[in-house]
């Protein structure tokens, strides 16, 4: 999926982005993938960025998914759901447990074992006073859960939220995000849904570089919102922004200082940093603790769909209503497999390899980065890395072309990742990535690169 939006970004997807993969990427099928392909355009509703699709996977297992033509791509992109990698041999046992005892479904009135289990794990990893936790199918109604526990404990109705940020696709949840892509045509979307600019050092309408500076610029913007919106029930934001930007944790204390003296809930939407990307168990870690934390993603396993909530004890507050009422709210099966992705990533290490081997592909991308002229800008945390590619380092152009240019060549190699903003490279292995294939996906980045021409001196 490609992001819009956002200060300087582009206002539209990137249409050559098909299904997730990008144009050229559909060659060299087999007749049978072909068909498949062409029998999948012909019977789903058509919609930008997965129908119609490139090509088709029948295997995934660790990190690379496999197509029919006997070809396999090391996968950055996952969707975000391969934190432990696919087919995780710990994920496919608490299916089967699951199988044997009969225990796929509980219906409401009925609690499970794998439910209870899991809540108490959550609670005992999450960061302290995130004590309460309901779960539901998918990140969006998680949200959705998020914002209505704020709206229903504060008694407010509005929430703030940043520019170009996805958090979900619902109705509420679009119109909390600010992704013109899937909010555009859909006539008056929620009242109450405020939206600020987001804080990014590498492209800010001053083109200031320093941190302090920014973060007072930006601080500064919401304390306004939040004094001329007292009806305010919460501010929503991922702790490491969707672009990879990683904020301050000065600037996530003030914001969580300014939430807390003007009774506003801090929700972190953790559906894509949760269980060990950013090289810590939450990415809140790094920073502050929220009100509430919003899982999904890789808390599925890659295997099934499922998200949740965590919340302060005070936040059981909602006790009259149904926020999340949810046909599979504690499906063992889902919960079963959540508890497998929990224990694997303590078993393995995956929060301290997330951290280690994420030092050494940030390295590996600074390398690039001094190598080329159109490598602007590299950041991220843990696993969770970008690369903003650009037509020159003076104007910080958007090199939209480039950047596509890079990914085809770079599928047609066996890498995939996601373009975000048209021009941002998004890389998000599996935590189960070996070092020697993050020096392959630096390699090939290079290569290609350099195929492309784009080894310009620096400053021409
Ligand atoms: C940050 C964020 N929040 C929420 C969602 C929605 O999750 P889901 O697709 O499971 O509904 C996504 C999905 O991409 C996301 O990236």
């Amino acid at each position: 999926m490609t992001r819009a939006g956002g200060p300087g970004g582009s206002s539209a997807v990137n249409q050559g982005e098909r299904g997730g993969l990008p144009p050229g990427s559909g060659t060299g099928l087999d007749a049978a993938t072909r068909d498949l392909v062409e029998r999948d355009a012909a019977v789903f509703l058509h919609q930008a960025l997965s129908t119609p699709v490139a090509n088709a996977v029948v295997r995934a297992e660790g990190c690379r998914i496999h197509d029919a033509a006997g070809r396999s791509y090391l996968d950055l992109h996952g969707n975000g759901v391969h934190t432990v990698g696919y087919h995780h041999p710990a994920v496919v046992a608490a299916i089967e447990d699951c199988l044997r005892d009969g225990l796929l479904f509980a219906p409401r009135r009925f609690t499970n074992l794998p439910a209870v289990r899991l809540a108490e794990k959550l609670v005992s990893v999450a960061p302290a006073g995130l004590g309460r936790v309901l779960f539901c199918p998918g990140g969006s109604e998680a949200v959705e859960m998020a914002v209505m526990l704020a709206k229903l404990h504060t008694g407010r109705w509005k929430t703030l939220a940043y520019h170009g940020t996805f958090h979900g696709a619902g109705f509420q949840a679009v119109s909390v995000g600010a992704d013109p892509h899937f909010r555009d045509g859909l006539g008056p979307l929620l009242p109450g849904a405020l939206h600020l600019e987001l804080p990014d050092p590498y492209r800010n309408p001053w083109g200031w570089t320093d941190r302090e500076r920014i973060d007072a610029e930006y601080v500064r913007q919401l304390r306004v919102q939040l004094e001329q919106n007292p009806d305010v029930a919460a501010v929503i934001s991922e702790a490491v922004f969707y672009n990879s930007t990683v904020p301050t944790r000065a600037f996530w204390e003030q914001v969580r200082d300014l939430c807390t003296r003007h009774g506003v809930l801090l929700i972190f939407d953790e559906i894509y940093t949760a269980f060990g990307r950013t090289g810590a168990m939450f990415a809140a870690e790094h920073f502050v603790t929220p009100d509430i934390l919003v899982v999904g993603k890789g808390f599925g396993g890659a295997a099934v769909p499922f998200a949740g909530i965590l919340a302060r004890e005070e936040l059981n507050s909602a006790a009259h209503k149904s926020i999340g009422h949810y046909t599979h709210e504690k499906n063992p099966l889902c919960c079963a497999v959540a508890m497998a992705v929990i224990e694997t990533v303590e078993r393995e290490g995956l929060v301290q390899r997330a951290r280690d081997l994420g030092h050494h592909f940030l390295a590996g991308l600074e390398d690039l980065q001094a190598e080329f002229e159109c490598v602007g800008n590299v950041t991220g945390l843990g696993l969770n890395l970008a690369v903003d590619l650009v037509t020159d380092r003076e104007s910080r152009g958007r090199d939209g072309e480039t950047a596509a240019r890079l990914l085809a060549f770079a599928m047609e190699r066996g890498v995939s990742f996601k373009l975000i903003q048209g021009n941002v490279l998004n890389l998000k292995p599996p935590l189960v990535i070996s070092r020697g294939e993050i020096d392959e996906v630096v390699g090939t980045l290079r290569h290609g690169l350099r195929t492309l021409g784009a080894a310009r001196p620096r400053g021409a």
